[in-house]
């Protein structure tokens, strides 16, 4: 099965194969991967895989009965370059969200508009009833797009999450659906 949303200015569609090189660039830009959970260095053949994974798989597919990462390639319509991504984990009626984008595309409003999309599409076509997202609190582009979209700080586990070795803190933000559609 395959699935395209889009935006005014984006594409969000399935990563493909031929994405790996820029996934790898973006995903191994330190300043880019700094509050994210992969493994540095990410090779190509690392984006590979998680695309190979990601064969099939669809916004709102429950991977496991615990959920399961939906990764989605944002292209940009008017250039047809890939921007970053965003992904979607659902899991029972709630789903936590993820995006990145490369270094180039940040700053631009590109985040919030391929999260509208997606948000917009967990609510309605989904009839999911929250979305969260979970960040390091020192995340401030983070902290300024969730807030910008309306989410509302729910939780701060303190040092409660390990990431590449360090326990940092786990800000989770959250958005109802009758929050999103008011
Ligand atoms: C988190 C992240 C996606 C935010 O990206 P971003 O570029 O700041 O967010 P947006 O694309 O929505 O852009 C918003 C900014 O663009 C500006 N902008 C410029 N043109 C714009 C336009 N046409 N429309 C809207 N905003 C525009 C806005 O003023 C805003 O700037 P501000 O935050 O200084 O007010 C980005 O920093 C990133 O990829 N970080 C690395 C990965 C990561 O940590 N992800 C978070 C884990 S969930």
């Amino acid at each position: 099965m395959s699935f395209e949303l889009s935006s005014e200015r984006l594409i969000l569609r399935p990563l493909r194969p031929g994405d790996a090189p820029a996934l790898a660039a973006y995903r191994s830009d330190p300043a880019v991967a700094r509050y994210q959970g992969w493994v540095l260095p990410y090779s190509v053949q690392d984006a590979g895989q998680l695309i190979a994974e990601m064969a099939g798989r669809v916004p709102g597919d429950r991977v496991s009965e615990s959920g399961g990462w939906v990764q989605i390639g944002l292209e940009s319509r008017a250039e047809g370059v890939l921007l970053g991504d965003v992904a979607l984990n659902t899991s029972g009626r709630q789903a936590e969200i993820g995006v990145t984008l490369t270094a180039q595309a940040q700053g631009r409003g590109y985040a919030a508009e391929a999260l509208r999309a997606l948000i917009s599409h967990a609510f309605g076509s989904l009839k999911l009833e929250q979305v969260r997202a979970e960040i390091d609190p020192r995340n401030v582009a983070a902290l300024r797009l969730l807030l910008t979209l309306g989410f509302r700080h729910t939780a701060t586990e303190y040092g409660g999450y390990l990431n590449r070795g360090e326990w940092t803190d786990n800000a989770v933000y959250t958005v109802t659906e009758e929050e999103w559609l008011t």
